[in-house]
């Protein structure tokens, strides 16, 4: 028998009924197909749930009678695309859905923003005790905030603070504005484009939040397919990855109030940052879900960084 010159997903599809039968296959196709996860869930089975139950707009795909429920035909051509997407194209589940979950919010986003997944929401859901006293803080500034996930988070942890949000891309902020919108915290989160802190002369902040980019070129080069989905100038900072964590360690001091933190997430170049800035109190946090780098640093311990 000749083979089929044309791969899709819908060629190999075995007969697919109920919504169960739609997990399972995309469980295996994800598997057989080596897809990434880390952009929201971190096995096949969450991913292939999510893409199902979202992809057919379903309350949840857990009960039995749900898993038996027959797919209709325009449903069935919708799931085999997404999973037929997700596979071929590397996209990203929250790119394929344009929605993503940070913090238990929904947040719209799309390949303009980096999908929301920093541990700081960890921090956040605590409001960053012991390290500071919650009801004293009054401002607070994400640095390079993508979907505004960061700055949004922290408006709603912190109901009495203003939150300046900055980004340098027109794109990014204008997905912010609609993610502000939508939580309804336009009146306390100010959005603004600003190279780092270009645009924030004379500001103070009780906490500067940021995920920066700290990509390496070469580390780059060698992450899975789906990261190339989002925004170069989200991920990459320079050749070694530590450009904009400089530039932030090198400013922050003079934008925080005489208590004020500063919590920044490194991801890999956390060795390269431990090394360079040896001669600083980093405090590197530890986490309950998965394994993340981040430091806090105090401004009452140091004056000028
Ligand atoms: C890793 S993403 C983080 C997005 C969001 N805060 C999150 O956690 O999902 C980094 C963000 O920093 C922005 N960025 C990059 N360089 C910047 C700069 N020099 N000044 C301000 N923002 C910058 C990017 O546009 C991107 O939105």
């Amino acid at each position: 028998m000749k083979k089929s010159k044309n791969n899709n997903v819908k060629n190999k599809t075995p007969k697919l009924e109920t919504v169960g039968d739609f997990i399972n296959f995309a469980i295996k196709q994800f598997k057989r197909n080596k897809v990434y996860f880390g952009h929201g869930t971190d096995n096949a089975k969450d991913e292939a749930v999510y893409l199902v139950c979202h992809g057919l707009q379903l309350q949840n795909c857990f009960d039995d009678s749900t898993l038996k429920e027959k797919v209709k035909l325009r449903g069935k051509n919708k799931l085999l695309k997404i999973i037929d997407d997700r596979i071929k194209k590397r996209l990203p589940a929250a790119y394929l859905t344009k929605e993503a979950w940070f913090m238990g919010l929904p947040f719209y986003v799309d390949k303009r923003v980096l999908i929301p997944r920093s541990p700081i929401a960890e921090l956040l859901e605590e409001r960053f005790v012991p390290w500071i006293n919650p009801e004293k803080i009054l401002r607070i500034l994400d640095i390079g905030t993508g979907s505004g996930c960061l700055a949004i988070a922290a408006a709603l942890a912190f109901p009495r603070a203003k939150v300046d949000a900055i980004d340098i891309s027109p794109a990014a902020l204008k997905i912010a504005a609609m993610n502000c919108a939508r939580h309804k915290v336009t009146k306390r989160v100010r959005l603004l484009k600003s190279d780092l802190f270009e645009k924030l002369k004379g500001k103070t902040y009780d906490i500067i939040i940021s995920n920066p980019p700290y990509v390496g070129k070469n580390e780059m080069k060698r992450l899975p397919k789906e990261y190339y989905h989002e925004p170069e100038e989200a991920l990459l900072a320079g050749r070694k990855g530590d450009e904009i964590i400089d530039r932030i360690l090198n400013d922050a001091a003079k934008h925080l109030s005489p208590r004020g933190i500063l919590v920044v997430e490194v991801g890999n170049s956390a060795p390269l940052i431990m090394k360079k800035y040896a001669h600083l109190p980093l405090l590197w946090l530890d986490f309950v879900r998965g394994e993340s780098e981040v430091f806090l640093l105090e401004k009452g311990l140091r004056v000028g960084f």
